[in-house]
C-alpha cells in the first residue's frame, strides 16, 4: 500500500536492460520508470520479451546488461540470497497459471508467502485468512488448488501475493487462463487494488484488461519500448 508522501517516488528504475539468451535478444535496451501508486500495462506480440521483463524486476533472472533499480537498490549488486529477499519481501507475483502448490490447502499456499520471510506461523495464517476473506475465498481455506476454479485459484493466488503488502504487484497474463466471467472478477480486483495505492505492473494482450485496469499503457515489439500511452479513464 502506498501512503500519500510516498505517492509518486519512483518504485522500479530500468535503464537499457538487455537480456540475450543463447543467440535470441529476448530485451534490446528496455528503459522505464514505474511510479508509486501507478498502474501500468505492457502489453505486444508474444514472444516480444513481456515475460522476460517482469522476471528481472522481480529478481527472478538478471538482465546481460544494464541496470534494474527497485527504491533505489540495485539489483545487479545482490547476490543470490539479497536477490531471494527481495523477491519475497517487496514483490508480490500473479501468474497466468497460478503457480500455486498443489500438495498444500489454499491457506497456507497463501501463509507459506509470509513464513518464508520469518513471520512465525500463527500470525501468517491469521493475515492469510484476512485476505482469502477479502477477496471472497475464505471458504475455500482448506481446499486443495487442485479442487478448485480457475477464478478460484486466481484469487488464492492475488492473496498469496499480497501476504508481505508487496511495494510492486507484478502480473503476468492474469486473466490469460480464465473464462471471462473469472477474467472480469480478476479485473475488478486490480482495479480495486490500484485504487487503494497498490503500484501494480501488469503484462497482457488483452486490450480490455490493460485499458480498464492501467493508469499508463507501455506497447512493446521485439524486446523494446515502442509506445508509451495514457489510456482514457474508464468510468
Ligand atoms: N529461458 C529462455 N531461454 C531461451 N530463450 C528464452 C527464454 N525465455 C525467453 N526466451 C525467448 O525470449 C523471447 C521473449 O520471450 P518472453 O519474454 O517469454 O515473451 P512474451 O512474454 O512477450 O511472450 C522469446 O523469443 C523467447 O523464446
Ligand atoms: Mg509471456
Amino acid at each position: 500500500m502506498t501512503s500519500d508522501s510516498s505517492r509518486g517516488q519512483v518504485v522500479v528504475r530500468l535503464d537499457d536492460v538487455h537480456r540475450e539468451y543463447a543467440g535470441t535478444s529476448a530485451l534490446s535496451g528496455v528503459s522505464m520508470q514505474i511510479r508509486a501508486g501507478e498502474a501500468v500495462a505492457v502489453m505486444g506480440p508474444s514472444g516480444c520479451g513481456k515475460s522476460t521483463l517482469l522476471n528481472m524486476i522481480a529478481g527472478l533472472d538478471r538482465p546481460t546488461g544494464g541496470t534494474i533499480a527497485v527504491h533505489d537498490e540495485d539489483l545487479g549488486r545482490l547476490g543470490e540470497t539479497g536477490l531471494a529477499l527481495f523477491r519475497r519481501r517487496r514483490i508480490g507475483m500473479i501468474f497466468q497459471f497460478f503457480n500455486l502448490l498443489d500438495d498444500l490447502p489454499a491457506l497456507d499456499n497463501v501463509a507459506l508467502a509470509a513464513q518464508l520471510t520469518g513471520v512465525p506461523s500463527r500470525r501468517a495464517r491469521t493475515r492469510a485468512l484476512e485476505l482469502l476473506d477479502e477477496l471472497g475465498v475464505a471458504k475455500l481455506k482448506d481446499s486443495y488448488p487442485g479442487t478448485l476454479s480457475g477464478g478460484e485459484r486466481q484469487r488464492v493466488a492475488v492473496a498469496r501475493a499480497l501476504m508481505n503488502r508487496p511495494d510492486l504487484l507484478l502480473a503476468d497474463e492474469p486473466t490469460g487462463a480464465l473464462d471471462s466471467r473469472s477474467g472480469e472478477q480478476v479485473m475488478d480486483l486490480l482495479v480495486a487494488l490500484h485504487q487503494t495505492g497498490q503500484t501494480l505492473l501488469i503484462v497482457t494482450h488483452d486490450s480490455r484488461l490493460a485499458t480498464r485496469c492501467a493508469s499508463r499503457l507501455i506497447e512493446m515489439a521485439d524486446g523494446r519500448v515502442v509506445r508509451e500511452t495514457t489510456p482514457e479513464p474508464v468510468a
